[in-house]
């Protein structure tokens, strides 16, 4: 029964986990809201951030599972992909705390994290099945043929469906991160009011940055007649550009399915949280017969749960690493 500790700290959230066999039994998320006076997050002071909260953070998520250090069976961290200062925040001290405890070391991708969440709890997707995680970084198709085969079978060519999100709220005048707020505008404006192109792109390949300029011009040119057309128009505007980004997102994911012959659909990563986006997903799945599969909230942004449930699958593996292991902020699966 392996008590595993996880740390994530490859953005701007400290997270702890705890994993008691296969139960999350503790995830402590401390966010940072320094970033929200720039409109992104800076990794400078992000790293400081998880320099700050990282002690904190692991002692609460002992207290929280009723666990002590003596309990432990393996340290897990986010090796990568991220920002390389506040990864090596995380790295550094799952290196030292294992050092001391003389406990095994688990190096988990974040990617690939992201999808493994959706094995805390049930139901659980069985393979092969193909996830969309959608997060601030990224936007992949995966095809998962098993908890550690995985293979990008769709990428984004440019912007993440988080950065597109994020950018038009910038453009909006709203504050970062920008995706709970378009979600929340969208929830009471008309997602038909203004209609964005959607880009045509090869196979199943993604684009944003497109939308992002067509949004830009448009408000520009909006503005220039009526300075007040954002701000009075403000929840038809986001629901419209959410309406867009998710029928992007999902006319790749129905190719996939179809071209893969797959129906157990899963979603994953940040943009996951998307009410919209959830929603959009329950009615593809009834039309097309779908098994979807959509995270618990508190494990589709960054958490340290996902850590721990990818670290637990590794730790039935024995798949541990040395000391001499570093963060990457590109890596891949
Ligand atoms: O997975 P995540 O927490 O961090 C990365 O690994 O990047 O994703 C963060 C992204 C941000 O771009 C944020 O705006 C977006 O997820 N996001 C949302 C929502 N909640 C978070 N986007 C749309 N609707 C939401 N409700
Ligand atoms: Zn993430």
């Amino acid at each position: 029964m392996p008590v595993i500790l996880a740390i994530e700290s490859s953005c701007d959230e400290t997270s702890v986990a705890i994993c008691n066999n296969d139960k999350i039994t503790a995830n402590v998320i401390a966010n940072q809201t320094i970033h929200q006076n720039y409109g992104g997050v800076i990794p400078e002071l992000a790293s400081r951030v998880h320099q700050q909260n990282i002690v904190p953070v692991v002692h609460q998520a002992l207290k929280d599972a009723g666990v002590t250090r003596s309990d432990l069976s393996a340290v897990a961290f986010t090796q990568g992909p991220g920002l390389l200062g506040s990864l090596l925040v995380g790295v550094s001290f799952a290196k030292s705390f294992a050092l001391a405890l003389s406990l095994p070391l688990i190096s988990v991708n974040h990617m690939q994290a992201h999808i493994l969440a959706h094995f805390i709890d049930e139901p659980k997707p069985s393979f092969p099945f193909l996830c969309l995680t959608v997060s601030g970084g990224h936007t992949q198709i995966v095809l998962v043929s098993s908890h550690f085969d995985m293979e990008i079978v769709g990428e984004t060519l440019d912007d993440a469906a988080g950065e597109a999100f994020d950018k038009t709220a910038k453009i909006l005048n709203l504050p970062y991160p920008g995706g709970p707020l378009i979600d929340k505008h969208a929830r009471t404006g008309n997602p038909l009011a203004y209609k964005f192109g959607e880009p045509q792109i090869k196979d199943l390949d993604y684009s944003f940055s497109g939308l992002k300029t067509s949004i830009l011009y448009f408000i520009r040119d909006q503005e220039k007649a009526d300075p007040e057309f954002t701000v009075r128009n403000l929840d038809d505007i986001c629901a419209s550009v959410q309406y867009s980004i998710i029928n992007i997102l999902l006319n790749k994911l129905k190719k996939a399915a179809k071209q893969y012959g797959i129906k157990e659909i899963a979603i994953a990563g940040g943009v996951s949280a998307n009410s919209g986006l959830r929603g959009a997903l329950q009615e593809t799945a009834t039309e097309l017969g779908w098994n979807i599969y959509i995270p618990a909230f508190q494990y589709c942004t960054d958490n340290a749960g996902m850590i721990a449930i990818a670290a637990h699958y590794k730790y039935l593996k024995q798949d541990f690493v040395g000391q001499d292991v570093a963060p990457l902020a590109r890596m891949e699966f």
